[in-house]
């Protein structure tokens, strides 16, 4: 904490109270405002928590204004360009990029852990045929704890580093076997002698009649794609994940719920819906001009998915990366430039970026606009898009969990409320009313 103070004047009965500032090693200065109500008998009122901070928290940096994502400290640019996710995986649990022997070692581990309990498989039977992956996912990674009785101490370091590892390892395994659920293929075991990456492509596409050999230039563009959407500082999922974790819950527990959140449409839910809006424009016949001032009708709930964000007034650095990437991956696919899904996409943005309306609200394309067009150029279903971002997101809602379970000003976490309800009032019997 810095010597820093603000003095805060309440002018009904004149009192004044000196509130400490505490100051990071990047971003805005935080205002202490514990001892507020003790002091002036007041709460803070903030819905969306704009202008409230959270915790303190060492795992990611974001400057809206500037278009910075920091994982650690390492701008995402340069990890997007020289690292791979699994060592990104290491950066954000470990606080530091492994040496050689580290990675290696790291890696290990992780293939180690990739296998499931025979009996998960059965979760899945449960389900309807066509029922959506997310849901699957919410359901299966919260049954995990019935199955990890032996790592339940949530303030035991090691049980919460076999957890974390778990989750990493598990949730390509979960997430490809509710896309063979949902396609009543044969569920595919992992293959430790394939990269992270290459497994899950593998556990996807994969068929028992045939060996699979991912596609290296798939690999590398989807294992960008979960550098890219590895974590993101305190979005409304890792902060989920911090409050039910704040009761001491089990991690399992915590990142189902993450999972839940993250399935919005406002959130990570955005990128599938992207597509879907993407489609309906190519398909409906009208212009994107007669989309975008949908957009702008205040009487008209349509908004275009994948524009704005709630930190980010500037480009959203991940946006450029895949926009980039998407090009490269689109071209290197034959002339898939062409396709007319990216064609709209690039008109609607070229609009967007001009357009007053949007422009004066700073909305620009976040890293859903692109992310869904090029796991569709890939031939990930539709309804995996989430689940990839859920199975990249899972590294950075662990690290967060990790992180607040160590901090010693961690509590559980119970917001208060500007109550508007009905003063007291007399319970009034039936036959009187
Ligand atoms: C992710 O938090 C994170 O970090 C999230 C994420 C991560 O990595 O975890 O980055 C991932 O969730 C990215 C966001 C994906 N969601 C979408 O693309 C859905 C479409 N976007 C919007 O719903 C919206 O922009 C949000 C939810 C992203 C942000 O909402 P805010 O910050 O609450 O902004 P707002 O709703 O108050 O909008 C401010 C103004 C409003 O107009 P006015 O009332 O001021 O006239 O901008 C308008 C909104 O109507 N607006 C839009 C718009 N987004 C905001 N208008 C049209 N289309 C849009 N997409």
């Amino acid at each position: 904490m810095t010597s820093k103070t603000v003095t805060l004047t309440d002018n009904a009965t004149g009192k004044v109270i000196e509130l400490p500032v505490h100051e990071g090693s990047h971003g805005p200065d935080c205002i202490d405002i514990r001892s507020l109500y003790k002091e002036l008998g007041y709460f803070t009122y903030d819905p969306g928590f704009m202008s409230t901070a959270s915790c303190s928290s060492a795992v990611t940096f974001i400057d809206g204004s500037e278009g910075t994502l920091l994982y650690r400290g390492y701008p995402i640019e340069q990890l997007a360009a020289q690292s791979t996710y699994l060592e990104v995986c290491y950066l954000l649990l470990n606080g530091d990029l492994p040496s050689s022997d580290e990675l290696h070692d790291f890696s290990r581990i992780i293939k180690e852990h990739s296998m499931m309990h025979e009996a998960v498989r059965g979760f899945y039977d449960g389900f309807r045929h066509d029922a959506h992956p997310m849901a699957i996912m919410v359901g299966v990674v919260g049954a995990l704890s019935a199955f990890y009785h032996d790592a339940t101490d949530v303030h035991n370091p090691e049980h919460r580093k076999i957890s974390a590892h778990r989750l990493i390892s598990k949730m390509p395994t979960i997430a490809a076997w509710s896309y063979k659920y949902a396609n009543g293929q044969p569920f595919m075991y992992p293959q430790n002698r394939l990269s992270y990456t290459g497994n899950f492509l593998a556990m996807m596409f994969g068929v028992p009649t045939s060996t699979y050999e991912p596609d290296p230039t798939f690999v590398r563009a989807l294992d960008l794609i979960l550098i890219l959407h590895a974590d993101h500082e305190q979005n409304a999922s890792t902060s989920t994940v911090r409050l039910s974790g704040s009761s001491e819950a089990n991690p399992f527990a915590a990142i189902s719920a993450g999972i839940a959140s993250l399935w919005g449409p406002l959130h990570g839910g955005a990128n599938e819906k992207v597509v879907m809006m993407l489609e309906d424009i190519v398909h409906s016949g009208k212009t994107v001009e007669e989309f975008v001032a949908r957009a702008k009708d205040k009487d008209d709930p349509f908004r275009l998915m994948g524009f704005g964000h709630r930190v980010y007034k500037n480009y959203d650095p991940r946006a450029k990366i895949i926009r980039e990437m998407t090009h490269k991956l689109l071209a290197e696919m034959g002339g898939g430039e062409h396709d007319p899904l990216f064609e709209v996409a690039l008109k609607l943005e070229k609009i967007a970026l001009e357009d007053e309306y949007f422009v004066e609200r700073k909305l620009y394309p976040n890293v859903d606009f692109y992310s869904g067009i090029i796991l569709r150029a890939m031939g990930i279903p539709l309804n995996m898009f989430t689940v990839i971002f859920a199975l990249a997101r899972t590294v950075g809602w662990i690290s967060h969990w990790n992180e607040m379970m160590q901090d010693p000003e961690s509590r559980i976490g119970r917001p208060r409320q500007l109550y508007t309800g009905s003063k007291t009032r007399d319970y009034i019997a039936i036959e009187d009313r």
